[in-house]
């Protein structure tokens, strides 16, 4: 075995996250340009054989963890076959999908059958009126009945990613509680970040996780928190104090989970970025498809990671938004 991929603060990096494509079948405000979007070129997105030999050369130091993600990664054709290539590869434990379920209900059984082991299905509002406010496009039906569908195909957990907008989806929270208590859905309240097109990101339209435990402790009930938590996953997780329903948090702004990341992610057209945040990424597509050795490219992640930066700065003056939105970057 390689060596593990450890920057130099410290963190084994053992999760990638893949982004399949840029394209998206809705336009939440937070990630897209509501109209005339430029996408990629298809022939710069790597093929499902590119992606599958990236893998092949992480696994081995000791990248175990697998997601996909876009754009929305189910408008990428045939997205089961390429999670039939990746579950087979030595070393990967797990593959999960980061998806809009608009698309999600139709192939979940294909999905599952071909080895996707964790879903998360974005829905920001349980209203059909305020979905279509952030998301700007119908669909609202379609990603209900994809987490029904997830949850009857046998995806365990079925996970809800809601992001928090002041001013926006404060009375979704309890809604929101209460889904998750009746379903069994476990729903994860993201906060906002600076990631959206239209840089119209502010400090005051962040919704914090600590508002949304007082609502959901006021208005239901108190959370507990679930068992040991794991540091290097994002989310905070709590249990209503009965025990039905589950809720986590991703204080992505309020308390970054910087010191703990253990993740790098590669871009659709094959940029490899060690943080959601970075100014810089590595052209890992070139190197595919220019001839270059494995270990060539094992130097270039090394390269990457090493150069990984403590922490995101959001809450600093020196935060930089980077040039690529949420959409471009895959969440
Ligand atoms: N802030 C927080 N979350 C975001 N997402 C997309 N853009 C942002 C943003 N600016 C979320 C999506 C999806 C995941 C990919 O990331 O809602 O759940
Ligand atoms: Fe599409 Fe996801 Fe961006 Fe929404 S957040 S526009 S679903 S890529």
């Amino acid at each position: 075995m390689s060596d593990k991929l450890i920057d130099s603060f410290g963190r084994v990096h053992n999760n990638l996250r893949i982004s399949v494509t840029d394209r998206c079948n809705i336009r939440c405000f937070y990630c897209m340009p509501a109209e005339n979007v430029e996408f990629m070129n298809r022939a710069d997105l790597l093929s499902f054989e590119e992606i599958e030999r990236f893998v092949r050369i992480v696994a081995p130091l000791g990248v175990n963890k697998l997601r996909l993600t876009g754009g929305e990664p189910l408008v990428r054709r045939d997205l089961h076959q390429l999670i039939e290539k990746l579950v087979c590869i030595d070393g990967i434990s797990d593959v999960g999908l980061t998806t809009n379920g608009i698309l999600f209900g139709e192939q979940a059984q294909q999905l599952f059958d071909a080895g996707l082991s964790r879903v998360n299905i974005s829905l920001d509002a349980l209203d059909a009126d305020r979905f279509k406010e952030i998301t700007r496009r119908e669909g609202y039906e379609k990603v209900v009945e994809s987490i029904h569908i997830a949850k009857e195909v046998g995806f365990d957990p079925v996970k809800v990613n809601a992001v928090s907008i002041r001013g926006m989806t404060e009375d979704q929270i309890v809604p929101f509680g209460q889904f998750a208590r009746d379903t069994g859905v476990d729903v994860r309240f993201i906060e906002f970040m600076p990631l959206d097109a239209d840089n119209a990101w502010e400090r005051d339209k962040v919704l914090f996780a600590s508002e949304i435990v007082e609502c959901l402790t006021r208005e239901i009930m108190p959370l507990v928190p679930l068992g040991e938590h794991d540091p290097s996953a994002p989310a905070t997780d709590f249990q209503f104090e009965d025990g039905v329903g589950q809720v986590g948090f991703i204080a992505s702004v309020s308390q970054p989970f910087c010191s703990n990341c253990n993740r790098f992610r590669i871009t659709a057209d094959g940029k490899l970025r060690n943080c959601l945040f970075s100014l810089e990424e590595t052209d890992l597509k070139s190197m595919l498809r220019d001839g270059a050795e494995d270990s060539s490219i094992v130097d270039a992640v090394r390269t990457s990671i090493t150069a990984k930066k403590e922490g995101h700065e959001i809450n600093t003056a020196k935060f930089i938004q980077p040039d690529r939105p949420m959409y471009s970057i895959g969440g």
